[in-house]
């Protein structure tokens, strides 16, 4: 048992939480198009709060569908009829043993007329966001009276619905943050032009939602930093902070960035642990209210030592609980080393830019709480997974786990697969934490190992299997360019593999995908000079990695002084110390080389499922085998053959095991 600071109870105003972690805020897309709560957001909050959290925060809520929608379906509560939703998402969040929180939102000008019925979008000022890149109009008196009601309206629905707090969504560059700021606020009246005034409508709001919630603890989240030229910075919000508290705001949850910094929210790969701690201790430092920090706080480690420097009050953790809802309950058991480990990967914010639900690479039933547990097969079965990465590694663990002997093989002396060709890359070594947590998982399991090992379809069959898992990855495609054989040429995946080794340089890359960009940070970041040569334009580098790394990835490569880009060219071909290149102004280029990495791409399938086919075995394919993707795709595949399978051939003696765990 853990009696660390994180698990001691907190006082939050009337409010006892049973421990100090908050579950952040995080849109689901789970609301119907209506905005109304569903069972599927049931489920999920459920599980997190059953995973030990002290208080549960729902997600972004609007308080005014006619102009407050931040995206489609966003929850909303902003009529009566919406409150019998909220009151069994309430009951549903407290059964678990948690408190619940509703977070209220109004999008102001980041949204658009799409999002909002045709209608422009609303703002103290009529700047606009590149991100929108749409005019907002400037509220007038009428709006602002009618939005300050129908943040007080909203909370007013959130206590009828039992909850047991409410927060503003002050934060990340919507209405109130907008108002609040000087880069986006440039009104001269009485709602703006000067620090006070500026001031005046996130007061009002408060004023009028504490009004209506009498005792109910007020929490008010905002961007401590927002990042952005001509913004609220840390000097500002120190100021700001006690006039909150003096108006009886009763914690602040501090965040940092704007719509145009979501790099500074939704942190990608490279950002370390606790980053925005320091952040978090000057505004309590300001204030005598309890403060909640967030953001890359990942282990049990990290948060304790967060509360007990006395940076922050409470700790809350987003995509941590994607990835693994019982992170509290296993940290207080003292089995850290079983808390799956969020990546920061942003395969979840990746889905929600997609207008998909939510979901995490590696914990499939994030987004589909409402699926049984995989339960027990009844008689003695075998299955066989090929290939040992990710999508591979998680079939293997779900099939030992429902009871098939589970036999897994991988041609290399070490499983990982396609986690490694990840990690290696410069920041991105949160993979490994994956990879040695999967590690972990199938060195407990019944599956049995075989390293080093390609197996026929002989070989296979003599398992007489009921399942074959296709998991071997994609397979390298030759370079088919003149010279493409040469001795120094080699695959760009092998480099990341660590099968080749990054000479001095100076080295040629040609392919500007994730990978190609990768390889060539790589060697750069080892001392070579590296020409990265991609066939696209230059917007088009690293087009398939997630929008918010790719942004951060390409900045850095065009800032390298060692990496130089040539887009937009044909590659014509490889010579013994050179490639030859034909550039988009129609020059010729003859550029030195020591060694040459290719990236042109890879091809899915393997002559193994034909073989299997042809003996009648069941195969599933997943992963880069099936569709080149990421590990997101292999790892939630991996779940959906699994099941599928089960669902299909196996019966289930145990259905809704509730020791079974994903
Ligand atoms: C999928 C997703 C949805 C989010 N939605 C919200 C939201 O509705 N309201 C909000 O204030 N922050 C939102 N955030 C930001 C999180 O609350 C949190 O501040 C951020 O993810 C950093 O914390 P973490 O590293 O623990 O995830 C969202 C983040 C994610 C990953
Ligand atoms: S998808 Fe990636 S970033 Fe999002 S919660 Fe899962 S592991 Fe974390």
């Amino acid at each position: 048992m853990d009696n660390t600071l994180l698990f001691q109870p907190f006082q939050l105003g009337g409010l006892t939480l049973r421990n100090r972690i908050i579950m952040a805020p995080m849109e689901t897309n789970l609301a119907s198009p209506q905005g109304e709560v569903t069972p599927e957001m049931i489920a999920y909050y459920a599980e997190r709060s059953a995973g030990g959290v002290g208080m549960v925060t729902v997600e972004f809520t609007c308080v005014d569908r006619s102009d407050g929608l931040g995206c489609t379906p966003q929850l909303s509560l902003d009529a009566p009829q919406l409150v019998p939703g909220h009151r069994r998402l309430v009951a549903a969040i407290q059964a678990g043993g948690a408190r619940a929180c509703l977070q209220l939102h109004h999008a102001g000008r980041q949204t658009t007329p799409a999002i909002i019925g045709g209608r422009t979008p609303i703002a103290p000022s009529t700047f606009e966001s590149p991100v929108f890149r749409i005019g907002p109009r400037a509220m007038d008196d009428t709006d602002i009276k009618r939005v300050i009601t129908a943040f007080a309206a909203a909370a007013s629905h959130a206590r009828s619905a039992g909850y047991d707090a409410v927060e503003l969504h002050g934060a990340h560059g919507y209405l109130l943050g907008q108002f609040l700021s000087p880069w986006t606020n440039r009104r001269n009246d009485a709602w703006g032009g000067s620090f006070k005034r500026r001031l005046a409508f996130p007061l009002a709001v408060i004023h009028a939602v504490k009004a209506r919630i009498g005792a109910m603890p007020l929490i008010y989240r905002l961007s401590a930093d927002e990042m952005i030229d001509g913004g609220l910075g840390i000097e500002d919000t120190v100021l700001i902070a006690p006039h909150f508290a003096q108006a009886g705001v009763d914690a602040l949850h501090v965040s940092t960035g704007v719509a145009e910094r979501i790099d500074v929210n939704v942190e990608p790969i490279h950002m370390p642990d606790g980053w925005r701690l320091p952040l978090a201790r000057q505004i309590r430092q300001a204030v005598k209210i309890p403060v909640i920090g967030v953001g890359v706080i990942r282990t049990p480690a990290t948060a304790n030592q967060a509360l007990e420097r006395g940076d922050i009050d409470l700790v809350a953790l987003g995509r941590a609980l994607l990835t693994d809802p019982q992170w509290p309950n296993k940290a207080l058991a003292g089995v850290a080393d079983q808390i799956r480990p969020c990546t920061s990967c942003n395969w979840c914010i990746d889905r929600l830019a997609h207008q998909l639900t939510i979901g995490c690479a590696e914990n499939p039933r994030a987004g589909r709480e409402l699926d049984l547990p995989l339960g027990r097969i009844a008689a003695a079965k075998n299955a066989v997974v090929i290939g040992g990465g990710p999508g591979g590694m998680k079939a293997a663990l779900l099939l030992a786990e429902s009871g098939f002997s589970t036999t897994l093989y991988e041609k290399r002396n070490t499983l990982g697969g396609g986690l490694i060709a990840s990690a290696v890359p410069p920041g991105k070594d949160k993979i490994f934490r994956y990879r040695d947590y999967l590690l972990r998982q199938i060195s407990s399991s019944a599956v049995t190992v075989r390293l080093g090992c390609s197996p026929t379809a002989l070989d296979i069959a003599a398992h007489a299997p009921d399942i074959v898992i296709l998991a071997t990855g994609a397979s390298k495609r030759p370079a088919d360019i003149p010279g493409g054989q040469l001795a120094h040429v080699a695959q760009a995946y092998d480099v990341v593999m660590h099968d080749i080794d990054i000479g001095p340089g100076p080295i040629v890359v040609l392919g500007g995908g994730e990978t190609g960009c990768e390889v060539a940070e790589l060697a750069a970041a080892q001392g070579a000079q590296v020409v990265l040569v991609s066939r696209s334009p230059l917007k088009q580098l690293a087009r398939a990695a997630e929008a918010i790394y790719r942004r951060h990835l390409v900045k850095k490569l065009a800032a390298n002084p060692l990496i130089t880009i040539l887009p937009s060219a044909t590659i014509l071909r490889i010579e013994p110390d050179c490639v030859q290149l034909h550039l988009a102004d129609d020059n010729m280029l003859s550029v030195p080389a020591a060694q040459v990495f290719t990236a042109l791409g890879r091809d899915t399938g393997s002559p193994l499922i034909s073989q299997l086919q042809s003996l009648g075995i069941n195969v599933a394919i997943i992963g880069d085998a099936q569709r080149i993707s990421r590990i997101g795709e292999a790892v939630n595949g991996a779940y959906t053959a699994v099941r599928e399978h089960i669902k299909r051939h196996a019966r289930v003696s145990q259905p809704g095991d509730p020791s079974f765990t994903q």
